[in-house]
């Protein structure tokens, strides 16, 4: 059984995604912990529902980034992952972590390799396509070597289509969908 951490900041529908594939036994994993950087998120009732441990890890406004991250390190050290999920986790991470786990962290991007990093990339991608800047979305999973945002080797994408009839409400319906698909998949293969 692979040992899978996954860090949250929301929702946690992705962690669903993979509670259930690992409740079905499609993935040969166990989620050993979950990490919220958030108090009271859907996300952290969806773990302690299936029994996860769940840990919430503030930043504390007295607490350097790399304090932070050093502590964190040191948390997700005693679970000895095979692989971090950044599952909608919206803190950046520093080197400070990432060097203690090299090629372990792995992030899921609502878009395209290189298309708009950051928050709100599904409605920037949705803006775009209204201006006739783009055609097409999509979703990508990658490996996270340094403190690029939403940028690493890419370990698989799928491409979603904007329809003339969408709305931002539609779209992140489907990318969702397409999220969720993809992140199996990717770790099946992984
Ligand atoms: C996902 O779209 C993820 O790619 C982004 O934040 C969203 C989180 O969704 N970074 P959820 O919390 O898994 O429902």
């Amino acid at each position: 059984m692979k040992k899978l951490v996954v860090f949250i900041s929301g929702n946690g529908s992705n962690l669903q995604a993979i509670i259930d594939a690992c409740n079905s036994g499609e993935l040969a994993a166990t989620i050993v912990c979950v990490i919220s950087n958030k108090n009271n998120v859907y996300g952290l009732e969806r773990a302690q529902k299936n029994n996860i441990p769940t840990f919430i890890k503030e930043k504390f406004s007295n607490q350097t980034r790399e304090q932070y991250d050093a502590e964190l390190a040191e948390l997700i050290f005693t679970y000895q992952p095979d692989l971090i999920i950044l599952a909608g986790w919206m803190r950046l991470l520093s080197n400070t972590f990432l060097q203690c786990f090299p090629r372990k962290v792995i992030n899921l991007h609502p878009a395209l390799p290189g298309m708009f990093p950051g928050i709100n990339a599904i409605e920037q991608a949705f803006n775009a396509y209204q201006l006739g800047h783009i055609k097409q979305t999509g979703v990508m999973v990658h490996f996270v070597p340094d403190e690029g945002i939403d940028n690493g080797p890419v370990i698989a994408k799928k491409t979603v289509a904007i329809n003339s009839d969408d709305d931002l409400a539609s779209l992140t319906q489907r990318i969702h969908q397409a999220e969720h698909e993809l992140l199996i998949e990717v770790l099946k293969k992984i």
